[in-house]
């Protein structure tokens, strides 16, 4: 479809970088939390977190990074976030994807896409269809609303 939008991902993403790997394969517009700027803005149409899992090493402290609470800490951005997708490792088993999966289920958003690190050629693949087909979703929905 011509002129359609697309959907903006804001990530995080640590020094180690993998996020921002994986981010940057995905050929759309990608913001980066990490930067004061970006964090302290709000959004202006619906949007996608891309975001590791931290575990701290407690039962209760959050596995979530701080400059994505600082941007979830807006209700319009809250409002407008339309899913979610993670990266994290296995190996840490039960707490694997734990942040992602935890803002998805407390916004009642869907996780849209998980992988592993910086993901494979087949994972940024993937992960690009399912933006597209959002992509076209949202554009469904716009026209809908506005019909
Ligand atoms: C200290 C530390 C704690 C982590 N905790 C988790 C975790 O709880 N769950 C998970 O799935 N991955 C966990 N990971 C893996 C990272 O989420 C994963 O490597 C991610 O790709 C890192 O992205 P980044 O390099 O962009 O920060 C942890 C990694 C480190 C170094």
């Amino acid at each position: 479809m011509v002129g359609m939008r697309e959907t903006p991902i804001y990530f995080y993403s640590s020094a180690s970088g993998l996020v921002r790997r994986f981010a940057g394969h995905l050929k759309r517009e990608v913001r980066d939390l990490s930067d004061h700027d970006v964090r302290n803005s709000v959004t202006d149409g619906p949007w996608v977190l891309l975001t590791p899992s931290y575990k701290a090493g407690n039962g209760d402290n959050d596995t979530l990074p701080k400059a994505v609470l600082k941007f979830l800490a807006s209700a319009q951005n809250r409002r407008q976030m339309v899913g979610v997708i993670g990266s994290g490792n296995r190996n840490f088993g039960e707490h694997y994807q734990a942040a992602a999966r935890q803002i998805a289920a407390r916004s009642g958003r869907p996780m849209l896409f998980e992988f592993e690190l910086s993901g494979t050629q087949e994972d940024v693949a993937r992960c690009r269809e399912i933006l597209e087909e959002l992509d076209q979703q949202l554009e469904e929905r716009h026209h809908r609303q506005r019909a």
